[in-house]
């Protein structure tokens, strides 16, 4: 088998269950942002405990279901809690998420997450669209290639779609958000950063850095699959801070603003 071999007989049964539901937009929701889900007409909501070879969502925030529905008249398939490498999941297995909604004929796949602020102009709150991203969590691509899924050597070069960018920015302007744009930097935690590691990825480019992400962009962009991301940004990083951020602070932060990016998305796809 190509792919690991809890994720082929995972889709499978998760296609099963869709029951032929053919969604145009495939979201996937992070920490705290479940609120999106109020937006969704007509829900239909799989828990992923009841779908066959799904592994579980082991993180406080995460849900951990699959909901079918209606966004502004848009078919969409919205994915309620992720896998990530820290809980011990296979690379494979962290774009999961990515590589359902491709399966099922998704053409836009769009995710949310919560980041810790490494440019010193953000504040708790910000909402900040990826432009693009550096990555320290392992290539969910590594191992044989699927041929009918994407190359074995795909691009990233405009991972992150500027059209899709666009639309945001269309959105945001129009709703009276204030939009942040950066480079997001994907780490492994599940600790926090060093002072050290903060000043090295302020070094490198970085704006934000969170655990998540971009093992779904690379998947959904080997498929093909335009891809938008954002982040929420729940704590800044300073150096040499007296105390680091937490996860009860993060997920507090991600619930007072999760609205925002709720309606910032729903904007979004109403216009796509
Ligand atoms: N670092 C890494 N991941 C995060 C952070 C952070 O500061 N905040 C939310 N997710």
């Amino acid at each position: 088998m190509v792919l690991s071999d809890c994720v082929v007989p995972a889709i499978a049964s998760a296609l099963k269950k869709s029951d032929g539901f053919e969604p145009a937009v495939g979201i996937v929701l992070g920490s705290g942002l479940g609120k999106l889900t109020t937006h969704i007409e007509s829900p239909v909501e799989i828990p992923y405990e009841s779908i066959p070879g799904f592994p579980r969502t082991t993180v406080a925030g995460h849900k951990g279901r699959m909901i079918l529905g209606r966004i502004a008249d848009k078919k969409v398939v919205v994915m309620d809690g992720r896998f990530h490498y820290y809980e011990g999941h296979p690379a494979s297995v962290t774009a999961l998420p990515a590589r359902l909604m491709a399966a099922m004929g998704v053409s836009v796949i769009m995710l949310s997450n919560a980041a810790g602020g490494i440019n010193p102009d953000f504040t708790p709150g910000d909402i900040m669209m990826i432009k693009d991203h550096i990555s320290f969590i392992p290539n969910p691509l590594i191992g044989p290639n699927d041929d009918t899924l994407g190359p074995r050597f795909p691009s990233l070069t405009d991972a992150y779609s500027p059209r899709l960018r666009a639309v945001a920015a269309a959105s945001a302007s129009k709703l009276g958000i204030a939009l942040k744009e950066g480079v997001y930097v994907a780490v492994t935690g599940p600790s926090y950063e060093t002072s050290a590691e903060v000043r090295f990825y302020r070094t490198i480019g970085g704006d934000a850095v969170g655990m998540s992400t971009t093992p779904e962009v690379i998947a959904a962009r080997h498929q093909g699959v335009e891809v938008f991301a954002a982040s929420l940004i729940t704590n800044v990083n300073t150096p040499d801070a007296p105390k680091g951020p937490s996860h009860e602070e993060v997920l507090e932060v991600g619930n007072a603003s999760a609205e925002k990016l709720s309606l910032l998305f729903a904007n979004m796809i109403a216009s796509l």
